[in-house]
């Protein structure tokens, strides 16, 4: 692997318009966080640069339902978020806002940049206005029936029900959430960013990566990069967000989009930070000189933005230029989701652990670590309280702060607070643990983002350690052989500060409490030196015989009594039930059946079995599946939003139910000459209506 000078972290910048979550917490900003750590103990340079998403339309609808300002908005939950960060132990070098002056001057720039090189195109396109609000509405101010399921409540750019991408033209009786009005279509110009343009040098970048990016990475991004990479609209007609920087009417009232403005925060806010140092030109060593890295945290629902979209808009940057060129992304470690006791966790419906308030109440290493241990980095994992409760317990207070408060407590009480025995090499590697291969390990879990296996490996050192004084019996042995157990000691206090170093980067509160209680003067953090790696000291003891221990041991964890979760548990009944409510509601309003009709009218309602010749999914609509049904002697092509249950090879050779004299319809540029029935199971899955039998097909359904 091409050894880097520096490293530049990014984490994905959460929007100002809420509290973050534990969800957020375990996907992206603790295992930078962990990552950061560990590069500052080896002595590397690196930087981790975050801040909030302050624009985009989800802010003003806030700002509109409590009747505050945006800027309000985005202050309120700023500093909610950065206070959270802090108490958890997120060391940023740098927390930015996308609404500071430098960044919109930043984007401002890349926008002019890219469109006087002519890369842009312009588009005329037919948008909802509504004119009571006097305003274009985006996507997510349309609301209306889905077309594809419909759900009566479908937002302009997704439908909840049945999880299809919409666009607000698309949505049957559409609405404005603004006041209610039937929007009308009215013509207006936006700015293109041309993404195919830039396929073949995205492809090329995306397969350089094959082997170290994580697969669910490298297959977002084909999956995006197979179906062809289409112009992406890069202005809005918005009041809140950064101006798009062209003079005159054609700009009247438009901002850029919001992931154009993000990404690029990442660079602005890395200007800031070295603005704030007093070397304003600094940040350019972490984004234009090749011996940098850069590696983007992130979730997974944000893969294509930075693997795809960003590139290209660097890409776009760089063209032409000889010095001033920014680096892709090395790495883009995205994470799986951790889900709350077994759900999903969702903002809008509440249910959801606050990183502000749980910190409230419980402390930030033992959720740091609980969260390591269940680190999504493959696929989804899950956040319990009694796994919380377990891990505290068991590992933290059992094993490590029991093993650490022995040691200490007795070397103080029976050998004068003083390492009692000069440890040879010899003794350290008597252990049972082979210490070179544990440092290599450790290096390689931390280097390639394996988070849950690089904590284990530290808590797998506790356990030995903790077995060896449970073993040596020095309280015994003191009576009988001072000798043994001076050597016992020395050896644990050694372990102690080993322990102090191979966890620092998943509990750094709590290692250095241990390297003050081993007698240190400042924390573990002073003693970082680039060039010089405290990992090393793994290899051998580092306390000399005679090194002296603070006086006074201190309790490492508290064990978490019934009592202190029972509350907690009590508020996820609430939840549950609530969620449960929730959804025997929609259970009911299924029940609630449509107006009568008459016998006359069902008769008019032509089902047939069809049978399906093939099948293929349909470009720019990820839900859909497009049929061809031979229906007798007639063919149909037929759109179905069936594509996240059934692949198109599972469908071809199936019977189904059509509805065949429905009315053609348009849905994505293509036409559908009908329907089939489908029924929907748990969690909204859709199950295709089969008729059995060979010897059916064309007939009418009765
Ligand atoms: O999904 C989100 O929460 C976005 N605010 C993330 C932005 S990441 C980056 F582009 F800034
Ligand atoms: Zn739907």
């Amino acid at each position: 692997m091409h050894q880097f000078q520096r490293t530049l972290v990014t984490t994905a910048l959460p929007y100002a318009n809420g509290p973050v979550h534990l969800g957020h917490l375990a996907g992206v900003y603790l295992p930078a966080d962990i990552y950061v750590r560990y590069k500052r103990l080896k002595g590397e340079d690196v930087i981790h640069i975050g801040g909030s998403d302050e624009h985009g339309v989800p802010i003003t609808i806030t700002a509109e339902k409590e009747g505050i300002s945006p800027q309000d908005v985005v202050d309120r939950y700023h500093s909610m978020n950065l206070e959270a960060f802090s108490k958890c132990g997120i060391s940023f070098d740098y927390y930015g806002r996308t609404t500071s002056e430098l960044h919109h001057a930043t984007a401002q720039e890349f926008f002019l940049d890219i469109e006087g090189k002519g890369i842009f195109t312009k588009k005329t396109e037919k948008l909802f206005f509504d004119r009571k609000a006097d305003r274009f509405l985006s996507d997510r101010y349309v609301t209306g029936t889905c077309p594809i399921c419909n759900n009566p409540e479908a937002n302009g750019d997704q439908c909840e029900q049945c999880g299809t991408h919409l666009s607000p033209l698309e949505l049957i009786n559409p609405k404005s959430k603004l006041s209610d009005a039937t929007p009308e279509l009215r013509e207006t110009m936006h700015w293109y960013f041309p993404l195919g343009r830039f396929q073949e040098r995205l492809e090329e970048y995306v397969n350089s990566h094959e082997e170290d990016w994580r697969q669910n990475v490298v297959n977002y991004s084909r999956t995006w990069l197979k179906q062809g990479l289409n112009d992406r609209a890069i202005t809005r007609d918005l009041g809140w967000g950064i101006k798009v920087p062209i003079e005159g009417e054609e700009s009247f009232g438009k901002v850029l989009y919001v992931w154009f403005d993000a990404v690029l925060g990442y660079i602005s806010f890395t200007r800031e930070w070295a603005a704030k140092l007093g070397e304003s030109e600094r940040w350019r060593e972490y984004w234009q000189d090749p011996e940098s890295r850069l590696v983007h945290f992130i979730g997974k629902d944000n893969v294509v933005f930075h693997t795809l979209m960003f590139p290209a808009i660097l890409m776009a940057w760089n063209e032409g230029r000889q010095s001033g060129c920014y680096n892709l992304a090395d790495n883009v470690p995205a994470s799986e989701f951790m889900n709350f006791e077994g759900r999903k966790f969702s903002k809008s419906r509440n249910y959801a652990v606050y990183l502000g308030e749980f910190l409230e109440k419980f402390s930030a290493d033992t959720l740091r670590y609980t969260i390591a241990m269940n680190y999504p980095e493959n696929k989804d994992t899950d956040f319990s309280w009694q796994d919380y409760q377990n891990r505290t317990n068991g590992e933290l207070a059992d094993t490590l702060g029991n093993f650490i408060k022995r040691s200490v407590d007795f070397t103080n009480a029976r050998f004068d607070g003083a390492v009692p025995w000069e440890c040879t090499t010899e003794e350290w590697n008597s252990l049972g643990i082979n210490w070179p291969d544990t440092l290599q390990q450790l290096d390689l879990a931390f280097e390639q983002f394996h988070f849950r296996e690089a904590t284990s490996l530290g808590m797998d050192i506790a356990r030995v350690a903790n077995r060896f004084l449970t073993e040596s019996e020095p309280w015994k042995a003191i009576k009988s052989d001072r000798e043994a157990a001076a050597r016992a000691m020395a050896l644990s206090l050694n372990l102690c500060h080993a322990l102090s170093v191979a966890l620092y980067p998943v509990i750094p509160e709590t290692c250095n409490s241990i390297y003050a209680m081993l007698g240190f003067q400042g924390s573990i953090e002073d003693r970082f030196v680039r060039g010089s790696s405290l990992t090393a000291s793994l290899l051998q003891p580092a306390l000399p015989k005679g090194h002296k221990l603070r006086e006074k041991s201190e309790i490492l964890f508290k064990k978490l009594e019934d009592a202190d979760i029972a509350p907690e548990l009590r508020k996820i009944e609430g939840l549950l039930a609530e969620a449960e409510k929730r959804e025997a509601g929609a259970e009911q309003s299924r029940m609630e059946f449509k107006p009568e009709i008459s016998f006359d009218d069902f008769l008019k309602v032509d089902l047939r079995v069809a049978t399906v010749l093939s099948a293929e999914t349909v470009k720019k609509a990820g839900k859909l599946l497009k049929l061809k049904l031979q229906v007798g002697s007639a063919t149909r092509d037929v759109l179905a939003g069936i594509a996240r249950y059934y692949t198109p090879e599972e469908m071809v050779g199936k019977n189904v139910v059509l509805v065949a004299n429905l009315a053609d319809r348009t849905i994505r540029d293509e036409v559908s000459e009908g329907m089939i029935l489908a029924v929907e199971g748990e969690d909204g899955k859709l199950f295709v209506v089969e008729p059995a039998g060979n010897e059916i097909n064309g007939r009418q359904i009765q």
